[in-house]
């Protein structure tokens, strides 16, 4: 159930103004703004709508103290109200999950019997082939980190500041939260409000940068 509210800012503006914090105050998200920050992360896009994403919510100070330590002991894994250790379970392509897929599109109405037998025949081959990753681990993390991509900028529309962090121990974490083999860790993602001037904008690099023209390497330019 989508919690009805009205996000503070609109998505311009959000992105624009999200910044990495690195400090954060005590104050709590009310749980109808994380309810929001959750649900509409996981809106993200996922390929044939796999949702390989999964997310521990450690709220409680113990464990984010416990956090903290194999997180290279990063303050803004201590004081943020909410730390969500985001991860990418490799077991996406077993036969369960792409039947509660398929489950889930019927639910919605969009399931017919011809895509249903594709799926069943060609998530199987992908994931035989996989033309375009390396590791089925490059692949959930692809998944994953769109959905944190996702939060970062739904938190800051209702006023939510966060931090993506790739600083941490993946074992250490693993271990400390029972995290199955078969699943990742891709980041931590810090959520609550920012205890610190508004922090500098970085910069970004120009547009003919990082955009190229029909093929790599050929100067772009919007005309
Ligand atoms: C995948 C990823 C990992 C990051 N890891 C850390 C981290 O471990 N600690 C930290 O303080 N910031 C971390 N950052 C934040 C970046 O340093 C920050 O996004 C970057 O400097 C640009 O600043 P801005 O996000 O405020 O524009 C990470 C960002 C990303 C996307």
């Amino acid at each position: 159930m989508f919690v009805e509210m009205q996000p503070y800012v609109g998505l311009v503006e959000a992105i624009k103004q999200r910044r990495a914090a690195r400090s954060f105050k005590s104050d709590v998200i009310p749980p109808a703004i994380l309810q929001e920050i959750l649900e509409l992360g996981i809106q993200a896009p996922s390929g044939f709508n796999l949702q390989p994403w999964r997310f521990i919510v450690v709220k409680e100070q113990k464990n984010k103290d416990k956090l903290q330590e194999c997180a290279f002991n990063q303050r803004q894994v201590g004081e943020a109200p909410v730390v969500l250790i985001c991860c990418g379970d490799r077991r996406a392509d077993n036969v369960d999950n792409i039947d509660a897929v398929i489950h889930l599109g019927e639910e919605n109405g969009m399931m017919t019997d011809n895509f249903a037998n594709y799926m069943r025949s060609s998530i199987p081959e992908f994931f035989t082939n996989h033309p375009n990753f390396a590791s089925m681990e490059t692949w959930t993390n692809r998944h994953t980190m769109l959905a944190v991509a996702y939060m970062m900028i739904v938190a800051k529309s209702f006023g939510v500041d966060s931090c993506p962090m790739e600083g941490f121990v993946s074992n250490q974490v693993k271990e400390a939260f029972q995290i199955p083999k078969e699943v990742d860790v891709c980041c931590l993602l810090a959520l609550g409000y920012a205890d610190e001037p508004a922090k500098q904008y970085g910069g970004r690099f120009p547009l003919d940068q990082v955009y190229f023209n029909e093929s790599y390497g050929e100067p772009f330019g919007l005309s």
